[in-house]
């Protein structure tokens, strides 16, 4: 019998670095703020809205996903999103969250930042609060927009310090290099904030270099297609570079055809600091548990591999010293018993 199980694989204590809030709107909850806002939806119900949700690439997907996110206009909204999606984290005990969100996509349609920010930190707090999640947000910039438009988000940000802690960069990949951000990023790290960047998606190895010397990420979200460059695969080894990587993501945006293809556990095996996300939940197919349930299922995935990609996660997050000392006391309590 094997030593682990897809109940055990809820139970297990789990980190998750890459999950965008917009990402996580559910279509009943996507519904329901249509409703309550007057926005019309060009789905007639649930079901319709689940049966489109088939992607043959990324660009696929995005255009549906800022279609969903026009539901959101109050802080109410804001804050009912992510409180959704961190009673979720409770369920699958997720402890600690560093979710994404999408300011432009919001400024964009009218709706002020501030309105964003507060909805969504109010839920953070009460989450820390009142089911023990922990948190450091972190703020996307799109890049199918251009630098200018980053360059003011990242203004926008400057008076809500305190409830975001880093940058990121998501979106459209394909023809948008690291280096058409390369001010705003050395803005951001002027500003005190920690960096992270979508690379190796769909784009090539090289935007991972790129992002990694010209933008100075210390995280790398997704990264996938650095398997294909051994030079650039020894540098991750070698700095314990961590890869937030989205398994079921992946399979969806047809990264890879299939989840027996996916190199996740190789490179787990030759050193790698992978992690285990869940990206963009509702739309995917399944939040933490279900993308390593989809692990062990397709990979056979084991229990000292679940433990490893854990333990990589907390290595790899912005979570303060006692925290991360926290964390780990909890995974080695359970990884016992
Ligand atoms: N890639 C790029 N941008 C995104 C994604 C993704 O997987 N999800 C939401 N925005
Ligand atoms: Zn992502």
């Amino acid at each position: 019998m094997s030593e682990i199980s897809h109940s055990w694989l809820n139970e297990l204590p789990k980190i998750e670095l890459h999950v965008h809030l917009e990402g996580t709107l559910e279509p009943e909850l996507m519904f329901e703020l249509a409703k309550r806002n007057s926005i019309p939806l060009n789905f007639s119900g649930v079901n319709e809205v689940k049966e489109a949700y088939q992607f043959s690439n990324l660009q696929d997907f995005l255009d549906i996903y800022y279609q969903g996110a026009q539901v959101l206009l109050h802080e109410q909204d804001f804050y009912d999103l992510t409180w959704a999606y961190l009673l979720k984290c409770k369920e699958q005990n997720v402890l600690h969250v560093e979710p994404f969100f999408d300011p432009q996509t919001h400024t964009d349609r009218g709706v002020p930042f501030k309105v964003v920010i507060n909805g969504i930190s109010d839920a953070l707090a009460d989450a820390e609060e009142r089911l023990g999640i922990s948190s450091k947000l972190i703020m996307c910039f799109l890049r199918h927009l251009d630098e200018t438009s980053a360059i003011e988000t990242l203004k926008n940000s400057a008076e809500y310090t305190d409830y975001i802690y880093g940058v990121g960069l998501d979106s459209s990949e394909k023809g948008n290099p690291p280096e058409k951000f390369s001010n705003v990023f050395s803005a951001a790290k002027d500003m005190g904030y920690k960096l992270v960047a979508h690379a190796g998606e769909e784009g090539p190895a090289s935007y991972i270099w790129r992002s990694l010397d010209i933008l100075n990420i210390e995280r790398i979200d997704h990264g996938i297609r650095a398997i294909d460059d051994p030079e650039l695969m020894l540098r991750l080894i070698n700095n314990q570079i961590p890869l937030t990587v989205c398994p079921l993501s992946n399979v969806k945006l047809k990264v890879f055809e299939e989840m027996a293809s996916h190199t996740i556990l190789e490179m787990l095996e030759q050193g790698v600091c992978v992690t285990v996300n869940s990206d963009d939940p509702s739309y995917f197919g399944g939040y933490m548990t279900e993308n390593f349930v989809s692990l062990y299922d397709n990979l056979g995935l084991s229990k000292d591999q679940a433990l490893r990609l854990v333990k990589n996660s907390i290595d790899a997050s912005f979570a303060p010293k006692k925290r991360k000392k926290g964390l780990y006391s909890i995974l080695d309590e359970f990884a016992a018993e």
